[in-house]
């Protein structure tokens, strides 16, 4: 498919996914939305694609939800339309990891998307910020919720209420970001990192994705049997027999997906 906000490369089973939308700071609009949800979906999709990777340019990742697309709606319109909803679904669907490559902004549905990715690393030119409270609003893609998660509660809180921007230095500390690293390098670290994932056998990793994120969704004890039983269920795959023997046979293991 023809992308117009977005550009597509997919080298070495990895998908880069680059938001292109430079003159609005890749400002999320309904477009640019639909583009991205339907290139993850490609990618996933696609037997030539172990890892996604999403970014924007040097100076934003993407600076929030498109206020100018916003700014006449009503109450009526976003309610009807679900405004945020579909996106937001779709790319919780996604089963592939999704590392988020962010320099620059990344504010308001920006931070939010970066929070749906599986991790982010971030350029030491990074700014996180949950503005909406300046626009009369608060955020609506998960800046409430995901971020307090990320972040704990007063910091959240401090970020949500204020509006005030958050340091790469800061996101890191903080357990938004997994990793800085120097603008410069952000491309090169990250595509390293997502073709470390993507010589993995993609049952462990879609596996792991699956453990990781049920934590936020269920208690201590039944995260702990899903871990297991998961854990249980790849002994019953080639992979765990080809990566257990590649360990003992001092060998690099050659998995299968099997
Ligand atoms: N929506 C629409 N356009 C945006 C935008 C946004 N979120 N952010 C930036 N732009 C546009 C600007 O309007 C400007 O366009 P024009 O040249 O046509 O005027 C262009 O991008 C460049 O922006 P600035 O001139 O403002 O650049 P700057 O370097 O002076 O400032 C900034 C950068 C601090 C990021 C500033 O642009 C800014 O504050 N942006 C808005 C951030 C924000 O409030 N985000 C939250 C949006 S609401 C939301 O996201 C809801 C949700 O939870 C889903």
């Amino acid at each position: 498919m023809a992308y117009e906000m977005i550009t597509v490369d997919t080298e070495d089973y990895v998908a880069l996914i680059r938001l292109n939308r430079p003159d609005a700071l890749n400002a999320l609009n309904t477009q640019l939305l639909a583009e991205l949800c339907t290139a993850l979906e490609e990618a996933d999709a696609s037997e030539k694609v172990r890892c996604i990777v999403i970014t924007g340019s040097e100076k934003a990742f993407a600076a929030g939800a498109d206020i100018k697309e916003m700014s006449e709606k009503s109450f009526v319109d976003v309610f009807t339309e679900n405004m945020f909803a579909d996106a937001s679904d779709r790319m919780m669907r996604i089963r592939k990891p999704l590392i988020a490559a962010v320099a620059g902004y990344a504010l308001g549905g920006g931070c939010e998307l970066a929070m749906a990715c599986d991790f982010i690393i971030a350029a030491d030119t990074a700014k996180f910020g949950q503005p909406e409270i300046n626009l009369g609003v608060m955020a609506g893609m998960g800046g409430s919720q995901r971020l307090t998660r990320f972040v704990g509660k007063s910091k959240a809180m401090d970020m949500n209420l204020t509006g005030r921007f958050m340091t790469a230095e800061e996101a890191e500390r903080s357990g938004l970001a997994s990793r800085v690293v120097p603008a410069k390098k952000l491309m090169e670290e990250t595509m390293s990192a997502a073709q470390k994932i993507a010589e993995k056998s993609m049952l462990s990793v879609m596996a792991i994705k699956e453990s990781v994120n049920r934590s936020y969704e269920t208690t201590l004890s039944e995260g702990l049997l899903f871990e297991r039983r998961v854990f249980h269920s790849l002994f019953a795959t080639e992979d765990q027999k080809e990566g257990m023997n590649a360990f003992m046979e001092k060998r690099q293991p050659q998995f299968r997906d099997r």
